[in-house]
């Protein structure tokens, strides 16, 4: 288990959703030969996969689809998903050790909300494995560090500095990079000559997005007081009441900055 749920993945669907950056991901699509295979990394229960296909089918394209994840869960909730369309093959790998078996027969690799969990050993490989290939990639929504809550608070930067702490704990791929690592990315493959785009896809959840905020709250409190230090815990416990209070009352909002990543080759 790597530890996403399925109930997580599909709340934070909608608002991958709307975050995206269609445009990016038309013109990745667009460089896909018709019926040529589209490996989606660490895909979950389905969600970057289910969007990419409704923006090839608005074009006329039927694309064939390598959905590649190591949690059985996830797995089997997009095997449901997927039941009945041909088009989508199923592979359970552990891609720590077996990415470039993943891209055997690619025509072009995906994936979304995953570079922020690899190293930058595993970034350096990546880029090396698609140059090799010669593989078209986009790489959507990874977090690059921007918390924007409103209204503000003193101790946001507190909370966000031992969030981030805590995103760069090995996630079985080497110390993550976590917020920097969008750009870790981008800068390795255009050392090997890739042509590079990056846009934000930033998530926008609104006060009545209550569900959402909970989830964020949570998650965002629990993971800075695990990486605390000193009288940081503290504080994040007084942050973690107000925000809980706020959002109770429908006063607070939030922005997490995401990255997307279009990489081709000349
Ligand atoms: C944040 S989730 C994103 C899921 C999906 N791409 C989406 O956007 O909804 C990260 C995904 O990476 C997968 N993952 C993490 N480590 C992995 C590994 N070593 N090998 C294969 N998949 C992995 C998890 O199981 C999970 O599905």
């Amino acid at each position: 288990m790597t530890g996403f749920s399925a109930d997580w993945l599909a709340l934070r669907e909608p608002f991958d959703v709307a975050a995206r950056d269609d445009a990016l991901a038309r013109a990745f699509l667009a460089r896909v030969p018709e019926g040529g295979r589209v490996v989606d990394l660490g895909a979950g229960a389905g969600s970057n996969i289910g969007r990419l296909r409704a923006l090839a089918a608005q074009e006329g394209r039927r694309l064939s689809w390598l959905h590649v994840d190591d949690d059985e869960a996830l797995l089997a909730t997009a095997r449901r998903r997927f039941a009945g369309d041909d088009a989508v093959a199923f592979a359970r790998l552990d891609l720590a050790a077996a990415l470039e078996a993943a891209l055997d027969g690619a025509a072009a690799v995906t994936c979304a909300a995953l570079v922020d969990l690899v190293s930058g050993e595993w970034i350096a490989r990546f880029a090396a494995a698609l140059a090799a290939r010669r593989l078209p990639l986009l790489a959507v929504l990874t977090y690059d560090g921007r918390m924007e809550w409103t209204p503000a608070d003193a101790s946001d930067p507190v909370v966000a500095r031992a969030f981030h702490r805590d995103m760069v704990r090995d996630k079985g791929f080497g110390a993550a990079l976590g917020p920097d690592s969008a750009f870790a990315l981008d800068e390795a493959l255009r050392a090997h000559g890739a042509t590079t785009t990056l846009r934000d896809s930033d998530w926008r959840i609104a006060a009545a997005d209550e569900a959402m905020l909970g989830a964020m709250l949570g998650g965002i409190g629990e993971a800075a007081s695990r990486a605390a230090r000193g009288d940081e815990g503290r504080a994040i416990a007084a942050w973690a009441t107000r925000r809980a209070r706020q959002r109770a009352a429908g006063a607070l909002s939030l922005v997490v900055g995401h990255q997307d990543l279009d990489a081709s080759w000349r």
